[in-house]
């Protein structure tokens, strides 16, 4: 797809920020809201970048490192890259081509997509459209028929690993989805109606592919009537995230759920949405899960939880000899992606950044996403001297200012 691009005198993008810049200017309130949005303040949001920069990285001169080996493993899979994308429900709302295109995009680029549970495609859509094995997320739902299902079909279809996501037992305070009745009854008043005119290029590609629910929630998927008539693909979407909102939030879950989820699974499995080094221990070795992520829903959730970089090495010392440990939230340069690695992460996810490389131009905006991580990487670890991803350790960090938490000193 051909695309102007107003930054830099027509040169694209340069950054995962000039991106998220276009993706801004594209995109409805409603997605941006959806994209960009966290819980209360924010605070949560812009501390999960601002942790990243509190390290610095050691420079070391006149090694001969010219070409750093960049690979990494998560659950079991060679990545080229140490960075994939995390799972995103209804990313249709960035772009119809959604999940299919992200996890085309990261294949491309030899990585992977963690799909959604909420994802705008269904677990064989993306499968049938892509040749690589991927990972399915998986939200706790309430019925374990439902579970067992979307289980078995991840399975048939090829996917890997199971994440489950243990951060949502109720949604998040998201005021500007609330603001832009993200949650229902949703209805169009007049100047909604004119804004959603002046993006008439979304509404259009919405109306007409009809991917800005989740599929797995749509009315079709569990086998009720679809909605008909002009507005079915926005109604539809909207039921979806009724159904969603229904079926994924259960506040009484127990440790003892997630057991029956491994059970189902017998697979690799990993618990996302981890802050706390007690709760990865317990997912490791009361649950025997292969790792955690640690993740706070890139502050989506609880306003003033600790940031996942703050979180990390803690969580490392306590299970990093016997398991696999992630980290996603607040990512977005190859810098961060170098601290998160030399804290004891083996390697980190992203969301809104492929997101914003999406809105702006579908599958090559995801491509020229991946390609800036990996450049950037590249360019620091020469610049560091440093000759690969697996040689990364504290060793080659150094705290700028004191850690606000003291719970590890460098
Ligand atoms: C728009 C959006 C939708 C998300 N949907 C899901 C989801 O369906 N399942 C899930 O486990 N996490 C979901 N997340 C959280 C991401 O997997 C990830 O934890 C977060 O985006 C990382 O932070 P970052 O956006 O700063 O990279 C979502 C995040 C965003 C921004």
């Amino acid at each position: 797809m051909v695309m102007r691009f107003r930054f830099n005198h027509g040169v694209p993008p340069v950054n995962v920020e000039e991106w998220g810049k276009i993706a801004r200017r594209k995109l409805p309130g409603m997605s941006l809201s959806y994209l960009e949005g966290g819980a209360d303040d924010l605070l949560t949001v812009e501390e999960n970048i601002a942790a990243f920069k509190r390290w610095r990285l050691r420079a070391m001169q006149l090694t001969g490192v010219t070409n750093p080996d960049l690979s990494a493993t998560i659950a079991g899979t060679r990545i080229s890259i140490p960075v994939a994308c995390a799972p995103t429900g209804a990313a249709g709302l960035s772009h119809w081509s959604a999940d299919v295109a992200v996890a085309r995009a990261a294949e491309k680029a030899g990585t992977r997509l963690c799909l959604s549970g909420a994802s705008s495609y269904k677990i064989e859509e993306v499968a049938e459209a892509t040749e690589q094995n991927h990972w399915f997320q998986l939200y706790p739902f309430s019925t374990p028929e439902r579970v067992a299902e979307l289980i078995a079909r991840a399975k048939a279809a090829g996917y890997t690993a199971l994440f489950v996501t243990v951060d949502v037992p109720t949604l998040g305070n998201r005021e500007g989805e609330r603001r832009w009745h993200m949650q229902p009854p949703w209805t169009v008043t007049p100047p909604r109606a004119l804004h959603l005119m002046k993006h008439w290029r979304w509404v259009r590609d919405a109306l007409w592919h009809k991917r800005i629910g989740g599929a797995h929630f749509l009315e079709s998927d569990v086998g009720l009537p679809q909605p008909s008539g002009v507005m079915s693909g926005v109604a539809e979407a909207m039921k979806s995230a009724a159904n969603m909102q229904r079926q994924m939030m259960q506040a009484d879950l127990s440790w003892d759920d997630i057991k029956w989820f491994r059970d189902q699974w017998q697979g690799p499995m990993y618990i996302k949405g981890i802050l706390d080094p007690d709760d990865a221990a317990k997912a490791v070795d009361e649950l025997g899960c292969q790792g955690v992520v640690v993740s706070n829903h890139g502050g989506r959730q609880l306003e003033r939880c600790l940031a996942p970089c703050d979180a990390l090495p803690a969580i490392v010392d306590r299970i990093g000899d016997r398991a696999e440990v992630y980290l996603d939230g607040g990512v977005r340069r190859g810098t961060d992606v170098i601290t998160a690695i030399a804290l004891g992460a083996k390697a980190v996810f992203v969301g809104r950044p492929y997101l914003y490389g999406l809105a702006a131009n579908g599958e090559a905006g995801v491509s020229s996403i991946l390609e800036i991580f990996r450049e950037e990487i590249k360019r620091a670890l020469i610049l560091m001297g440093c000759p690969s991803i697996e040689a990364l350790d504290r060793s080659w960090l150094i705290r700028a200012c004191p850690s606000p938490l003291g719970t590890f000193t460098q």
